[in-house]
């Protein structure tokens, strides 16, 4: 049972809205398992008071934050340094304390990068196709050509907002493996399979009946598959690869991995695989849809 004393170190989420989190179970399981004098809270933050929460969390010396929707991007100007890829992408989720204030980094993406490995999938010499070009398929493409991927094909319903991320993150990176197409681009694309990310809103919980693209010969590209979603725990998406033959996960790992990461940074610790799936199982149950 969690002891606090005047030596624990608190942590916690800015967010608006932070009330359906899964972070404090992930945080507090952690330190509870590992025995740290650490406790992790949610911090209800409104747009205009991100300024002020971080300049109040260093005062208070919190000693981690995570950052959530729709602050990502919003606390980049009042950081004291940020890590490379995470200035890339534009978009930090973890905050470490550093002199004079925080340091961000993206840990969605070294997270989703850790499921993938853990998975046994791999990035270095793949072809990618990525479905969305919102925020969280902006990172990923980020991420995927860092990792190495050799092409990845961006498809998204607005093609001209798929051409205008796919260009940005060509320039950012120094590359040409972006390219961008519309949801039909996938007819272009023959011959062989292809590693898949799920980056659009589609599918989600509640609206759980549909998949951005219904095509069945559209999975016969699939070889292996995540969806960022997790709520369902097999989206529609998920339930087509299969249906094709094709691997799918969904996004569970990810969040997972994003928190034992931050955890880690805080803590300068190693987080046991033994305990990760331990707080998978955790996570499985408190995400189980009921009814
Ligand atoms: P996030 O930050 O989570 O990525 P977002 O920026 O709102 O969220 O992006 C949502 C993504 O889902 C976009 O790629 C969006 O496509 P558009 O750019 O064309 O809007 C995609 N999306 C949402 N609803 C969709 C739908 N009904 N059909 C196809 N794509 C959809």
């Amino acid at each position: 049972m969690l002891q606090i004393n005047g030596k624990t170190k608190t942590c916690g989420l800015i967010g608006c809205p932070v009330e359906h989190t899964l972070s404090p179970l992930i945080h507090n399981t952690l330190s509870e398992h590992m025995g740290l004098n650490m406790v992790y809270v949610p911090f209800h933050v409104e747009r205009e008071n991100v300024e002020a929460a971080l300049r109040g969390a260093h005062a208070l010396s919190v000693g981690g934050l995570n950052v959530t929707v729709p602050h990502k991007s919003a606390v980049i100007p009042y950081l004291k340094e940020i890590d490379p890829l995470a200035e890339k992408i534009g978009a930090v989720n973890t905050l470490v304390p550093v002199e004079g204030g925080y340091k961000g980094y993206n840990t969605d993406m070294t997270g989703l990068q850790r499921a993938m490995e853990s998975e046994g999938i791999a990035i270095a010499g793949k072809e990618a196709i990525l479905l969305g070009a919102g925020g969280a398929s902006r990172a990923v493409a980020f991420m995927l050509t860092a990792k190495g991927a050799e092409k990845v094909y961006m498809l998204n319903r607005s093609q001209d907002k798929a051409q205008m991320v796919a260009g940005e993150v060509n320039k950012a990176m120094g590359c040409e493996k972006v390219i961008a197409m519309s949801l039909e681009g996938y007819k272009e694309l023959t011959g062989k399979k292809y590693l898949c990310i799920q980056g659009t809103s589609v599918g989600l919980y509640p609206d759980c009946r549909r998949a951005v693209i219904e095509d069945e010969a559209f999975y016969e590209l699939v070889e292996v598959a995540v969806d960022l979603i997790y709520k369902p725990a097999e989206t529609r998406f998920m339930s087509l690869c299969k249906a094709a033959g094709a691997k799918a996960y969904n996004g569970l790992k990810m969040l997972l991995y994003q928190g034992i990461i931050a955890y880690e940074l805080w803590n300068d610790v190693q987080v046991s695989d033994e305990l990760a799936e331990k707080i998978y199982e955790m996570m499985k149950e408190e995400t189980k849809i009921e009814g």
